[in-house]
């Protein structure tokens, strides 16, 4: 049988500062948030579920994690503990490329998402760790990761990145929210303000056993090529800060709501019933130059909206946030009446019981120049996926290469690139750029797609393989809410999209040449997690 909607109240994770107010000037702090196994009770007619969850202890630790709140230009320290167990609670692949730790336990390594640090603080896959770092993988290097928090505002997050495990560690609950907050840029918007009215949404999708446990397949779609790996992980119930479809009772007033679309494959196209819409302030970690009116947000897995709601617009007393993706996207199954649901807002009638002060303002925070930057270096990368000959998906790379193999993106810190990036595959993919800030500018669709696919699965060289001659010429334009720097770009299929990405000031003390098994580096990859650890993921090396 299925769950009831809208039984549970929608929770608020937990806060941690990343700083110390105590004498009047904020300071940096440290802090230590570990990894258990525990029970979670995502809806109330479901037994309990074993999941992995992070917190400052067992019984705090929730899922997602505690959301951790930074001031920009005050450091945070976290000792990331694991305390997980020598078995995971889910079905693991040994045929992908893989942490696997020689006696046994459940490799973590966390990612700050969109953070700006340098490679030793960045959680590379190759730097995984064992509970009690009894084991370590061959880029480990320290305990405890410092986050500068030299960036602007903006919302980001943590979870984990674990070589080849990275979609069941975050399918068993390894997820948490993280904002930097830049009072002087963002206290004169006022923006609804404060924990009742400002609120993180981490939404994903799950399926459940009868008994509680998570439901993941077993068994792979090649099971004699990989005996576990599925090409996407897709769930039937629709959770929201750890609760299947919850409620929330709102006031009639404007809510400001940061929704990070934090699930494995899943994209949700969102939309409010009953006339009630959004306006769009910000994306990923950045503002929109100006607030944007929209009936429907279209998340990609990792992309952040962050939205205002105003239930004083409401004639109704229920609204309905809904979801039409179809799975995989855009060319999957349609929805069905559970994952057609996200959640409920119940709206209380009459005034708020304090007058709503807060405002929309018709301007926002507009970043320094970007796109006119001068640029050092055009590349171009190719996502293809390849198969058997009965057409199912055995692995999918970048330009024909493994993870393992040497970095083939060494950009300068500082300097600005171009990315043309093209999607041979019929699926659309979230692009992730480790420490760079980007936007996709313009995409291309392609023409003759299978003939161009298959010079380049010969050679991966798109300029050899006549890449414009294959361009259609209809450049179709970047959504008004995805024009701002962000940490994740969509790239339909059968198409070229450019992408301006500017490197950080933060420079890399590996040497060059470098070995990406080795060395911590960075990343770029596909944000489908299903993708990224077989093995649609790169590495990425900043130069000084
Ligand atoms: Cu959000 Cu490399 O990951
Ligand atoms: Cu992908």
């Amino acid at each position: 049988g299925s769950l009831q909607m809208f039984v549970d109240p929608l929770p608020q994770m937990p806060t941690i500062y990343g700083y110390n107010n105590s004498s009047g000037t904020p300071q940096p702090t440290s802090i230590t948030i570990g990894m258990y196994q525990k029970q979670w009770k995502f809806h109330r007619d479901l037994p309990p579920t074993t999941v992995f969850a992070y917190g400052t202890s067992a019984a705090d630790a929730t899922v997602p994690g505690p959301t951790i709140e930074a001031l920009k230009g005050v450091p945070v320290s976290v000792t990331w503990q694991n305390f997980l167990p020598q078995n995971h609670i889910l079905p693991w692949d040994p045929t992908i490329p893989t942490a696997i730790p020689m006696s046994g336990g459940v490799p973590t390594v966390v990612h700050l998402h969109g953070g700006v640090h340098d490679p030793t603080n960045d959680g590379s896959a190759f730097a995984w760790f064992t509970a009690n770092f009894s084991e370590i993988g061959p880029a480990w290097t320290k305990p405890t990761y410092t986050y500068p928090n030299v960036q602007h505002a903006g919302n980001m997050w943590y979870h984990d990145h674990a070589l080849g495990l990275t979609r069941e560690n975050l399918l068993a609950g390894l997820i948490g929210a993280y904002i930097v907050r830049e009072p002087a840029v963002e206290l004169p918007l006022d923006l609804p303000f404060g924990a009742e009215f400002d609120r993180r949404f981490m939404i994903f999708d799950r399926s459940f056993n009868t008994d509680g446990s998570l439901y993941i397949n077993n068994t792979g779609i090649i099971p004699s090529v990989h005996p576990q790996w599925q090409p996407e992980y897709f769930g039937h119930a629709i959770i929201v800060n750890g609760k299947a479809w919850p409620f929330m009772n709102v006031q009639r007033r404007k809510y400001r709501f940061r929704m990070t679309n934090a699930a494995n494959a899943r994209y949700f196209h969102l939309s409010l019933s009953n006339g009630v819409y959004f306006t769009q302030i910000g994306a990923d970690a950045s503002y929109l130059p100006a607030p944007l009116q929209l009936q429907t947000i279209l998340l990609g897995p990792a992309e952040t909206a962050d939205v205002i709601i105003d239930f004083s617009t409401a004639t109704a007393t229920e609204i309905l946030m809904n979801n039409d993706a179809p799975y995989p996207y855009p060319n999957g199954d349609p929805v069905d009446n559970l994952n057609s649901k996200v959640m409920k807002f119940v709206i209380a009638t009459g005034n708020p019981s304090v007058p709503d002060i807060s405002t929309i303002p018709t301007s926002l925070v507009s970043y320094q120049g970007s796109t006119t930057d001068p640029i050092a270096t055009t590349r171009y990368l190719a996502l293809y996926e390849y198969t058997d000959p009965s057409g199912s998906p055995t692995h999918l790379y970048i330009n024909g290469k493994r993870v393992e193999d040497p970095v083939t993106e060494t950009p300068k810190s500082g300097t600005t690139e171009i990315w043309e990036v093209i999607n041979l595959t019929g699926d659309n993919h979230p692009l992730h750029i480790h420490l760079a800030t980007y936007q996709a500018t313009r995409v291309q669709p392609l023409t003759n797609v299978d003939q161009f696919t298959s010079c380049m699965t010969q050679q991966y060289d798109a300029l050899a393989c006549n890449v414009t001659s294959y361009l259609s010429g209809q450049v179709l334009d970047i959504p008004a809410n995805e024009k701002t720097w962000k940490t994740t770009v969509k790239l339909a299929p059968g198409t070229m999209t450019t992408v301006v990405v500017k490197f950080n000031l933060v420079e890399t003390n590996s040497p060059y040449p470098f070995d990406p098994t080795l060395a911590p580096g960075y990343a770029y990859h596909c944000h489908i997690l299903d993708h990224e650890d077989n093995a649609m993921i790169r590495p990425l090396v900043v130069l000084p």
